[in-house]
């Protein structure tokens, strides 16, 4: 029997990417995930969970759908997210104030109203999916790399209280992963720019990368598996990065 079989987890945007990748791999390891996004559709895995994570009452409804649904909460993954590229004179302010409600307070109001139960857990696991933009930056991105260098504060804030209380917290910092969030990236460069999507993923996307691949979800479902497992419980307070070698440079 897995050493998860039985426990429980919330994962946030669960319907697409890296999200979705997640949920599947959580429910094979034998955990019962209740799977969070705007719109949470029936076929898509994990128990599905329709909310506004912008809100403060779509976060304390999913945490209090998973405790009604499993009667635990094991483990939290905020991972819902999106993208605003603009220069800062240009970057209008509801994309910052949506930015930093999805990216950066919704893994705050999770932690907060999830506390108690991962505390209970006697393991509960807090693992933020963040960024390689949790640790270094790019330019028009301010709203999306503001929000991840605080998701990194949060976490090592989380992991010093949780120390004493049997909770670990953990910011995955993956490089560029193949997703609907990348793709939609590199079509819209590649017409911006008048080049092929091949050359946008080598040269513009892949540029910060030592390793010129993008990563798959599943890399990054199987660092957030071994977090959540026994196996992980030293990893707290820090970023676990899998970068392609951004960051060593
Ligand atoms: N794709 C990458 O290259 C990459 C790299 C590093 C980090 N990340 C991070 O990984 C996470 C997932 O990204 P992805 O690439 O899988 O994106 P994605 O666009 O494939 O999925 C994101 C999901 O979040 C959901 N979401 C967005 N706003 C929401 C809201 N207000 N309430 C509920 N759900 C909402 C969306 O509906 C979507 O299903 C994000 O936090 C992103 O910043 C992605």
């Amino acid at each position: 029997m897995s050493a998860l079989e039985g426990r429980a987890a919330i994962v946030t945007g669960a319907g697409s990417g890296i999200g979705r990748a997640i949920t599947e791999r959580l429910i094979a390891d034998g955990m019962q995930v209740l799977a969070v996004d705007l719109e949470a559709a029936s076929d898509a895995p994990g128990e599905p969970f329709s909310a506004d994570l912008s809100t403060r009452e779509g976060n304390r409804a999913a945490v209090a759908a998973a405790l009604e649904r499993f009667g635990r909460l094991d483990a939290v993954v905020p991972n819902a997210g999106f993208q605003h590229v603009s220069p800062v004179a240009d970057f209008a302010e509801d994309r910052w104030d949506a930015l930093l409600a999805v990216l950066l307070t919704s893994p705050f109001l999770l932690a907060k109203y999830g506390w108690a139960p991962l505390v209970a857990s006697g393991e509960g696991r807090y693992v933020a999916i963040a960024s390689a933009h949790a640790l270094v930056a790019s330019p028009f991105k301010a709203g999306y790399v503001a929000a991840k260098h605080g998701v990194m504060g949060l976490v090592k804030t989380l992991a010093l209280e949780g120390a004493t209380q049997g909770v670990t917290a953990s910011a995955v910092c993956p490089a560029f992963v193949r997703t609907p969030l990348v793709e939609s990236q590199i079509a819209a460069q590649a017409k911006a720019h008048g080049m092929s999507e091949d050359r946008v993923l080598e040269d513009v996307i892949l540029a910060p990368h030592a390793v010129k691949r993008l990563i798959e979800p599943e890399e990054v479902a199987g660092v957030v598996s071994f977090l959540v497992s026994p196996a992980g419980s030293a990893f707290t307070g820090a970023p676990v990065t899998l970068d392609q070698g951004w960051t060593a440079r």
